[in-house]
């Protein structure tokens, strides 16, 4: 027997999100706007973001200028022209910071290892507020401006196309949030009494270190996070050594040795209990619950284990070195897949959010998106997840999820397509719950004999990469045999309900 599930699912996504309906205004734009609507123009990515199957080619869309030997403000996303930026490619963050909760302030040395692929008089990180006090590339005092969110930065002597090159940037102040940019309310370093909440998709990773702010340039992290003593400071990786308390500050050293989207990293601070271990089949697991969930510690550190050995099996080998979870008493009320440990804002998790955000580990952290319209290639898979983990426990199937959304004429999320997610409207309920519908589509055309092999040779051949919509639907095709581009036009690209599935 199977019970229905509960709709609107569980709180994973920042408040109201999920359950928004989307005005009739908006609506009568996106039906009337062709290019928001025809398979072609929503499958196929602009030359920026398509490049190659590994990543975008960092400044080569939009505004950038690839003439000239200044680095474009913006990566190339077309719906979010200034975020990321043009000329370079990040390889490695090393991130130095001290937090006070009692004044708020955050002091950083940033230090940024990137590869220049133009010639470079000047170029652009993303910071959003903060002081910045100096900056040097290779070692020399450059100088720099600050312009909205954009750091820019003119080197003593230019970079050469193809040099590898190191900024450091020496920053402080108290960091603000980002607001309502798509919809999301409040993200980003987020100060709580006793510490800071970091959860920063989109584009709130600004909010606490310079960096090339979008998903489409992964880099790997090191970050040492220094605290009052008695708290405990947590980023995403695994921790190097004992924590070090000297006059009252504890000092402790996390790194992330595979590549990750900047929205994903986070230091997340205050008083928390820790119970580290590991899964059934061997993996680091790092549980961390603030004080007043103390009751919730060993659920989230056996449910994390258990549910991210479930997911090996099903997706394919766990890409990073260690799962794990963390439950602060901020109440954001949604969840954020952060790489290695997503966080909880303020509420004990059921299995099903926790299924979903490890099912992220897969589709979004390891397997990255290059532009932010291919969001359903994470949230339309993480919600399919929560349904896969209900057929798994036996408490409703896939099949009957989708059959309840279906029966719903008038749902909103009919009349917005999600293979193109909205700026204005990024984590819509469509994108979650028509996202997961195509893949179930998907499964039903094809069949389990096909779906399961698909979901794993996706995991394996774009491992650690970035991936357009237009990848997806390639692959379904090369390993179904089937031509596909209807069933994946009606379902991602058309703003109407498509035929029933038969
Ligand atoms: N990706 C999250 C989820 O589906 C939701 C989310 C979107 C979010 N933006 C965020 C969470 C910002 C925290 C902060 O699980
Ligand atoms: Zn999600």
């Amino acid at each position: 027997m199977h019970r229905l599930p509960s709709f609107p699912s569980p709180i994973t996504t920042p408040t109201g999100a999920r359950g928004r309906t989307i005005s009739a205004l908006i609506c009568a734009v996106a039906v009337g706007t062709a290019t928001a609507c025809t398979p072609s123009q929503g499958a196929v990515a602009p030359a920026s973001a398509d490049a190659g199957t590994s990543r975008a080619t960092p400044g080569a869309g939009g505004t950038a200028n690839t003439a000239g030997t200044t680095g474009a403000p913006g990566i190339g996303d077309p719906d979010f022209p200034s975020d990321g930026n043009g000329g370079y490619d990040v390889q490695h963050y090393g991130l130095r910071l001290s937090y006070d909760p009692s004044t708020r302030k955050l002091a950083g040395s940033a230090t940024i290892r990137a590869k220049a692929v133009q010639d470079l008089t000047s170029f652009d990180l993303d910071l959003h507020g903060l002081t910045v006090s100096r900056v040097t590339v290779d070692g020399a005092a450059a100088s720099f401006s600050r312009s909205r969110d954009e750091l820019v930065i003119e080197p003593a002597r230019r970079v050469s196309d193809g040099d590898a090159f190191e900024v450091t940037v020496d920053y402080s102040g108290v960091p603000e949030p980002m607001r309502d940019s798509a919809n999301l309310g409040r993200y980003g370093f987020i100060s709580t009494p006793d510490g800071a909440f970091v959860t920063c998709e989109p584009n709130g990773a600004k909010t606490w270190f310079p960096s090339n702010d979008h998903p489409s340039d992964k880099a790997t992290y090191d970050f040492q996070i220094t605290v009052p003593e008695g708290l405990t400071a947590i980023a995403n990786g695994e921790m190097d050594g004992t924590p070090q308390t000297k006059a009252g500050k504890t000092t402790f050293v996390w790194r992330e040795k595979h590549p990750m989207a900047s929205y994903l990293a986070t230091m997340t601070t205050g008083k928390f209990q820790v119970r580290t271990g590991t899964s059934g089949k061997g993996l680091p697991i790092y549980a961390a619950v603030a004080d007043s969930f103390r009751g919730s510690l060993d659920k989230l550190f056996a449910e994390t284990g258990k549910i991210t050995d479930y997911w090996s099996s099903v997706f394919g080998p766990y890409p990073f070195s260690s799962t794990g979870g963390v439950i602060d008493d901020y109440a954001a009320g949604y969840a954020l897949e952060n790489q290695t440990k997503p966080i909880y804002g303020g509420f004990s998790p059921e299995p099903a959010i926790i299924a979903h955000e490890l099912a992220h580990q897969w589709f979004g952290d390891s397997v990255s998106i290059a532009r932010w319209r291919d969001l359903w290639l994470n949230e339309g898979f993480a919600t399919y997840a929560e349904w896969l983990w209900a057929e798994h426990t036996g408490r409703y199937t896939a099949e009957s999820a989708f059959q309840r959304y279906y029966a719903n004429a008038a749902d909103p999320m009919w009349a917005y397509p999600p293979g193109t997610a909205r700026a204005d409207d990024l984590f819509s309920a469509a994108v979650y719950n028509r996202g997961a519908m195509t893949l179930h589509a998907l499964r039903r055309e094809i069949g389990d004999q096909k779906f399961f092999p698909l979901i794993r040779a996706w995991t394996d051949a774009h491992r650690y990469g970035n991936v357009t919509t237009r990848e997806f639907i390639a692959l379904a095709e090369r390993v179904s045999g089937k031509n596909l581009k209807e069933l994946f036009d009606a379902w991602l690209f058309q703003p109407k309900r498509p035929a029933p599935v038969t």
